[in-house]
């Protein structure tokens, strides 16, 4: 059974953090994020906002782009590496708030590879004919799990929601390709929090309730492992690279990109790039850029699309679409 996108929203907080603002309370400069990371500006939350209701808004968007009612949703699958809580899940939480029948409901963990594992996830439970239309929603405060003090981290982030509707009936996603290796990871992680570390007054004091990144180790892994991925996906079902229109990856850092762009040897033209103005908006990132490319018109009926991401895990995975106007539908 043929699984395709039938429609995409967005939500972006209103307030804009430009590198400029971040240079007047840290030691850092618009110069050193821009040359290193491609990032201008990104968005940040407001208070009271999270990642449900960032999700909710992109969900009703984009469920009103689908041309359906939230009574058509039948599967709710949230992609977050913020949730609201630690449970229930944030899935379960939107549930209740876009006022869904009582469907099933859950999240994803797997950061900023979240929206491609979703899209496996959502495509097969699609496939198996049990549902017809389910709302994946890829939504992240990542400012609430930043060390506003630790300027290595901290420029690179931004708040934001993407969300697709996929319903049964026409092709759109042939093929998903995903993988992790959890062999390091304290390369990308929190370490306070969980279960195996609960919060204390000393883990509060120490910082372990923000983000660490080793940022070298994730680029070197980031660009080989979406490369594999790329090329993998491509062998297993017999596509030219030079017949991919769009090579739509997370937007984590343009020099990751461009360097992504440079192993494959194609033109960065094929690589969408809107990191400068949200900054890496990890599992929100792919529904973001692609509902650009779907609003100015460069995404057209037909296209083939490579989706690639990567993220802490560390999780990596590549999708290959063929692009399907659902305004062209009956
Ligand atoms: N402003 C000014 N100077 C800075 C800043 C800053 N914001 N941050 C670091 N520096 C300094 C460092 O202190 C260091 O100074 P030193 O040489 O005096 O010690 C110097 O700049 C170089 O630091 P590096 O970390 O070596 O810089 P690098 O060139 O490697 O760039 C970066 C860092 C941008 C983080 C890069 O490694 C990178 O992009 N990595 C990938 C990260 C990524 O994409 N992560 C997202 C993963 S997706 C997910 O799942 C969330």
């Amino acid at each position: 059974m043929n699984v395709y996108i039938r429609g995409i929203g967005t939500y972006l907080p209103e307030k804009i953090v430009s590198n400029h603002d971040l240079a007047k309370q840290i030691d850092t400069s618009d110069e050193w994020i821009w040359s290193r990371t491609g990032i201008r500006e990104r968005r940040i939350a407001a208070e009271g906002e999270h990642a449900s209701t960032m999700g909710k808004r992109a969900a009703e968007e984009a469920i009103r782009n689908a041309g359906l009612s939230p009574d058509d949703i039948d599967l709710l699958v949230v992609a977050t590496m913020t949730p609201d809580f630690l449970f229930p899940s944030t899935a379960a939480v939107l549930q209740a708030q876009l006022g869904l029948r009582n469907v099933p409901a859950f999240d994803i963990s797997a950061a900023c590879s979240g929206f491609l594992y979703g899209l496996e996830v959502t495509r097969h439970l699609l496939q198996s004919g049990t549902y017809r239309n389910a709302l994946l929603v890829g939504t992240e405060k990542l400012s609430s799990v930043l060390d506003w003090q630790d300027r290595s981290t901290c420029v690179l982030f931004g708040d934001g929601a993407g969300a697709v509707v996929l319903s049964q009936g026409a092709t759109g996603i042939i093929d998903v390709l995903l993988a992790a290796d959890g062999s390091n990871p304290d390369i990308l992680y929190m370490p306070g929090g969980g279960s195996r570390m609960p919060a204390t007054e000393a883990s509060v004091a120490h910082r372990d309730h923000f983000l660490k990144m080793n940022g070298r180790e994730v680029f070197k892994v980031a660009v080989r492992a979406m490369e594999q991925s790329i090329r993998d996906i491509l062998d297993r079902n017999s596509i030219n690279i030079n017949d991919i229109r769009y090579f739509i990856a997370h937007q984590a850092n343009y020099r990751i990109l461009d360097a992504l762009a440079q192993r494959l040897s194609v033109p960065m033209e094929k690589f969408p790039v809107n990191v400068d103005r949200v900054g890496n908006t990890s599992a929100a990132s792919i529904p973001l850029i692609m509902k650009e490319m779907v609003d100015d018109g460069r995404l057209k009926s037909g296209d083939n699309v490579v989706l690639v991401a990567f993220g802490a895990g560390l999780t990596w995975g590549t999708s290959l679409l063929k692009w399907k106007d659902s305004r062209e539908m009956p």
